[in-house]
């Protein structure tokens, strides 16, 4: 059999003020490769298809196991994490040839080539206060129980790893709209729900209750869709959409 070739096309950028530029790469095909290992190939030997010494492809990189969130890329026109998108998967085979395209996220600004800056994603996490209040000084022992079904369910959220695949499917979210995405309205699921964090549930309703808020959600459920940790997003947004009518309620009422 002949020897398979990944064409690998990366969108490009130097900097946050460069203009975008496509570049080729033919990378030898190897069983079991992601597109992390592809990425590592080209930064080995960055010579592009034209024969030309390059600089390396940047990317970003932590866990390798799908649990930081930070080597999200757009791959083959899907966002995904480089490090468990396997090629054999992404890039089906044509020929002798596996293509894939790599773009960084379009939602986010991008710092160089795949690597994007992802703060508008960590800003809203500070806006909703998504976390428990404790001062940590002194033992505050067992803390209240949570029924198991709750547990479950906290799990779930609790797993989101901002990794941004929800944000860059959301047709609300624009350069346009300051919109705040469906990641954190799950997180002021999740802290509005444990015993502890139920103290803060109104300033996080306040949070969501203005114009880039979740009443700026159209419901196109593309975020539940996209979600690598499968996280109950629409779930979320249609309970804390619920909570925040309570919440203007008893707050127009003074209660
Ligand atoms: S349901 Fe709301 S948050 Fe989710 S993709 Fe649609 S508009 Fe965005
Ligand atoms: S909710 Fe899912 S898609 Fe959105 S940031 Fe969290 S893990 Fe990623
Ligand atoms: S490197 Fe952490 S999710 Fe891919």
């Amino acid at each position: 059999m002949s020897e398979v070739t990944i064409q690998v096309t990366v969108l490009r950028q130097k900097d946050p003020d460069s203009a975008p530029y496509e570049e080729v790469f033919d990378v030898p095909y190897k069983p079991r490769m992601n597109v992390i290992s592809v990425l590592m190939e080209i930064q080995a030997h960055p010579v592009n298809t034209k024969g030309e010494r390059v600089a390396p492809v940047a990317w970003d990189q932590a866990c390798l196991e799908e649990v930081c969130g930070s080597c999200t890329v757009r791959v083959n026109g899907k966002v995904k994490q480089a490090c468990s998108a396997l090629i054999d998967t992404v890039a089906p085979l044509t020929g002798n040839i596996r293509r894939l395209h790599l773009a960084p996220m379009s939602k986010f600004p991008t710092v160089r080539d795949l690597v994007v800056d992802r703060s508008r994603m960590f800003e809203n996490l500070k806006k909703v206060q998504a976390w428990i209040p404790i001062d940590g000084t002194y033992d505050l022992g067992p803390g209240q129980r949570m029924s198991q079904k709750d547990q479950q369910l906290a799990y779930h959220f609790s797993q989101c790893m901002t990794c941004g695949c929800c944000v860059e499917a959301c047709p609300q979210v624009s350069e346009k709209s300051n919109f705040i995405g469906p990641a954190a309205i799950g997180q002021v699921r999740l802290f509005n729900s444990h015993p502890t964090g139920k103290l803060n549930a109104d300033d996080r309703l306040e949070a969501v209750s203005g114009d880039d808020g979740i009443a700026s959600c159209g419901n196109a459920q593309n975020c539940v869709q996209v979600c690598p940790k499968e996280i109950p997003l629409t779930r979320a947004i249609a309970e804390i959409n619920r909570d925040t009518t309570i919440y203007r309620i008893k707050k127009w009422l003074g209660k």
